[in-house]
């Protein structure tokens, strides 16, 4: 929280102003599920097309930004809950910047989400829930992490030793267990066209 001596300063070009001769609508599509159900892939997909659409674009992923942002922090409840509220804070930044921003993270907490939704305009908070059965995501394990949580050499790991509460009520929800990738990217896409994200 800041300190009461610190004013917010209005500007006078705002979002609205930043993205209005753009393709997009200023918004964050908040990707959602377990490691290895494919949100990165969902995420990088869906903006290669936005890409194509000359939609101005950015994807926040949680592996990339661990390096750098979040280079500190760790998987107890804590550290994921400090990760979401700092790239929570950093989408919202990019979406006044007047971007469509894509986020790509486990955020295995129902209240984590909810305080990043309750930073922005209903419309501008999208939640995508990448809906794979632990099962197959354990059976794809790309980088070995399931095995090795079974083996106890990691701790916490989600959906092992560690909580995922799915969402209950997302905005858009996909299955991305055997269908082809270019469904759920369809899906994504006319949800944004339907809703008048993209112009
Ligand atoms: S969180 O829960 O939102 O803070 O996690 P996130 O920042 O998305 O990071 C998830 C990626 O970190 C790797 N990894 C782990 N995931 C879950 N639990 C534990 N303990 C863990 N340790 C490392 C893993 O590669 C996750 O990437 P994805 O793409 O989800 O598989």
């Amino acid at each position: 929280m800041a300190d009461e001596n610190i004013v917010w300063h209005q500007h006078d070009i705002a979002k609205q102003e930043r993205s209005q001769q753009k393709k997009q609508k200023a918004c964050v599509l908040w990707f959602t599920g377990l490691s290895g159900a494919g949100k990165s892939t969902v995420a990088g997909a869906v903006e290669q097309r936005l890409h194509e659409m000359n939609a101005h674009t950015y994807l926040l992923d949680g592996d990339n930004v661990r390096h750098g942002l979040c280079g500190d922090l760790g998987f107890s409840d804590e550290d994921r809950k400090e990760n979401i509220r700092r790239v929570g804070e950093v989408a919202k930044l990019m979406v006044d910047a007047g971007l469509l921003v894509l986020t790509a993270f486990i955020s295995p907490h129902r209240a984590e989400r909810q305080l990043v939704r309750d930073l922005l305009p209903d419309a501008e908070f999208i939640e995508v829930f990448v809906d794979v059965p632990l099962d197959i995501c354990e059976q794809r394990d790309p980088k070995g992490l399931y095995k090795k949580a079974r083996a106890g050499e990691i701790k916490n790991f989600t959906g092992i030793d560690s909580v995922y509460e799915a969402p209950d009520n997302p905005e858009i929800r996909v299955e991305n267990g055997d269908q082809p990738l270019s469904i759920a990217v369809d899906q994504i896409i006319q949800y944004l066209e339907q809703h008048g994200y993209l112009n």
